[in-house]
């Protein structure tokens, strides 16, 4: 039975083949209308050549009506030659989001190792086309970034005037120029160009291999859970010996806006830009106002790493923090874990569960490094002072804005000192940050 099938689609593609064979023997011997004639100019058909092809039509739709039938038959004897075909349901997968990677950059020529490893590590164009926003009108970085040809697309901030500010604001001008920016490519990519959402890098990261996979990962969360406003790759306190190198598919929570590598949703960006501030946007961002008690995600080890000094921000901060970051190099296929510990009331009641529940260490114990078990261990501060103290002896970030601790979640700050988990944290019954601590 299941031979005879065989043989009849074997046949039947046999017929199909050799018609068409026959096909193109006929159609060979004979010019082509419209061919080039000696003179150059495109040849009227003659009469006669026209009745040999009205001729040719008739019996292609024979032929195509035959060829119509034989493909039909094969067609029904393969959905019985293939049982298990036959009742399974056409899975067709959902259209993957596209997300844009916007690439803010100025007057770094070094933009290139970011868009090398950009390139490098993206897996597919059409998923994450790579836009560069380009302000400050520098030639020789624009001949970098126009090397790239149409892997990425180069744009320019077409507004490269001076911005009046305060005279006490003068040695600022650099922060008013980057917000300005902001506000101009953000608004070209969800305006100009309509892209649903963003990840914005500055042209002095370079990221991780499982950067891309990270944010496609968290795009479904980010979109669905309100109380959060933004995903990023960046870990403050990521330095080497304050992560825990076994944990890189550990995400977290965060009260605090690591920018850094950063995913944005159009209706954030809708919500802000009407308001959006001609300087320091960043800070801008950690007020209350603007930040609404939303959190973002960040990593446990960061999937971006930054490697510029010069340029605006202090070269005295990259050296003490930013350039011991430990960037992530195993490839966490963040898509295909459960991310749902993630949610806000999931993850808040498994976090303080853990943080409290965890015993109660001196500071004194920890420098030391005299804590007995495996951990984790809680230790507490009560002021703005303690927290600062604590925190910088120990060797993680001590400035607050708007009184949130850099990588804080309810005022918790999660760290790896002397291969022990540390919780430094405000007594139980924590309920709002305070602004003035700072
Ligand atoms: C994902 O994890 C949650 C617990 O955080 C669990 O309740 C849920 O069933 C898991 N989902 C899947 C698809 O495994």
């Amino acid at each position: 039975m299941i031979r005879k099938k065989g043989s009849l689609i074997l046949c039947g593609t046999f017929l199909f083949v050799t018609w068409n064979a026959i096909l193109v023997l006929l159609l060979w011997g004979r010019p082509l209308p419209g061919q080039l004639g000696e003179s150059g100019q495109v040849e009227r058909p003659t009469s006669d050549i026209l009745g040999d092809l009205l001729q040719m039509a008739k019996s292609f739709e024979t032929e195509l009506e035959m060829q119509k039938e034989i493909l039909e038959e094969i067609q029904n004897h393969q959905s019985l030659w293939q049982p298990s075909n036959r009742d399974r349901p056409k899975v067709v997968a959902p259209p993957q989001p596209v997300i844009p990677i916007l690439v803010i950059a100025c007057n770094r020529v070094t933009v290139r190792r970011c868009l090398d490893k950009l390139l490098q590590h993206r897996p597919s164009s059409e998923l994450y086309p790579i836009i560069v926003s380009q302000d400050c009108g520098h030639a020789e970085t624009a001949e970098v970034i126009r090397s790239y040809g149409n892997q990425v697309t180069h744009l320019k901030q077409p507004d490269l005037s001076d911005i009046s500010v305060q005279p006490q604001h003068k040695k600022f001008q650099g922060y008013y120029k980057i917000s300005r920016h902001y506000r101009w490519a953000l608004n070209q990519v969800f305006k100009t160009l309509s892209h649903s959402s963003v990840v914005i890098v500055e042209d002095d990261l370079e990221v991780a291999p499982d950067f891309f996979e990270y944010f496609r990962a968290l795009l479904p969360l980010l979109k669905s859970d309100s109380s959060l406003w933004c995903v990023s790759a960046w870990n403050d306190n990521g330095r080497d010996g304050y992560v825990d190198p076994g944990k890189a598919d550990l995400l977290y929570r965060t009260d605090f806006f690591p920018g850094l590598g950063w995913m944005l949703l159009k209706e954030v960006w809708e919500e802000l830009e009407p308001k959006w501030p001609a300087s320091f946007w960043d800070d801008w961002m950690r007020q209350p106002e603007q930040r609404q008690n939303r959190a973002c995600i960040r990593p446990e080890i960061s999937r971006t790493l930054t490697f510029g000094r010069q340029g605006v921000s202090l070269g005295q901060f990259y050296d003490k923090y930013l350039r011991y970051i430990k960037l992530n190099t195993e490839f966490v296929p963040f898509t295909k874990l459960n991310l749902s510990y993630l949610q806000e009331v999931t993850y808040r009641n498994a976090f303080e569960k853990e943080v409290y529940n965890a015993p109660v260490v001196s500071y004194e114990d920890v420098k030391q490094g005299q804590l007995k078990g495996p951990g984790p261990f809680r230790l507490q501060y009560s002021s703005k002072d303690s927290f600062k103290v604590m925190s910088r002896n120990l060797g993680i970030m001590d400035d607050l804005k708007s009184g949130v601790p850099r990588t804080g979640y309810r005022g918790v700050v999660s760290f790896i000192s002397r291969g022990r988990r540390i919780y430094l944290a405000p007594p139980p019954g924590w309920t709002q940050y305070d602004t003035t601590w700072s």
